[in-house]
């Protein structure tokens, strides 16, 4: 057997194989559709007072889970617990590529409304040294884009059931002016962070959940308000 080989199999690409980046995965949640009516329900009644012009809006946990008590339990068979809950409000306007603001590598998105048809696609940058462009959201925090000349689809996936996604990696929502609006997605956290669900993570970057939400709330300021108070790590 030559050095460097397997069965015939090259070693490399075996290696090659497993450590191929996936940029999104499917994951089982419990209570779906009654999560799903029950989250839409309670967005309509605190509509007025979601933060103006933000797509992003992060939830104060517990009247949340009182009006949406399944996602407590949602992922108890997986055993990981949701830890915060912010939901993404999109519509037909064109979203600049960016990496999201957040020590958190991995997010679960659940579909509300009106995301068939929708694509949310990850890219990678042609060039590695490839600036980025900054530029503010309207509540003031800096949102860095990339020009779509500068960067190259590497996949994509449709939020018609729960996925795991990777919010650092560069990434958009491709959607086509005649879709119903608004796009509504849940995003949260779950703890434990659901590395094995990316076998492309090195073991050595794969920060414990409770060391993220730490920096999370050091570095970002973020409320306490807006996480699982009684987190069990
Ligand atoms: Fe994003």
């Amino acid at each position: 057997m030559k050095k460097n080989s397997l069965n015939g199999i090259n070693v490399g690409m075996l290696n090659d194989k497993h450590c191929m980046k996936k940029y999104y995965a499917k994951i089982d949640m419990q209570d779906l559709e009654v999560i799903q009516d029950k989250t839409l329900k309670y967005l309509i009644k605190i509509r007025s007072q979601l933060e103006n012009n933000s797509a992003f809006q992060v939830f104060l946990w517990k009247p949340f889970v009182e009006h949406v008590p399944e996602l407590l339990t949602a992922f108890d068979h997986l055993n990981m617990e949701v830890t915060q809950i912010c939901a993404f409000f999109l519509d037909n306007q064109p979203a600049a590529p960016h990496r999201d603001d957040t020590l958190i590598p991995i997010r679960v998105n659940v579909p509300i409304l009106n995301t068939t048809n929708t694509f949310t696609c990850f890219y990678e940058p042609k060039d590695p040294d490839t600036l980025l462009t900054a530029t503010l959201q309207p509540n003031g925090l800096p949102y860095n884009t990339y020009d779509k000349h500068n960067i190259q689809l590497m996949d994509q996936c449709e939020i018609i059931e729960p996925t795991l996604i990777r919010p650092q990696e560069i990434h958009n929502v491709e959607t086509v002016i005649t879709n119903p609006t608004p796009r509504i997605t849940l995003t949260m956290v779950l703890n434990p962070m659901p590395y094995e669900y990316f076998p492309d993570i090195e073991l050595n970057d794969r920060i414990p959940y409770h060391e993220l939400h730490k920096m999370e709330i050091m570095e970002k300021k973020t409320s306490s308000l807006w996480y699982k108070p009684d987190l069990k790590y």
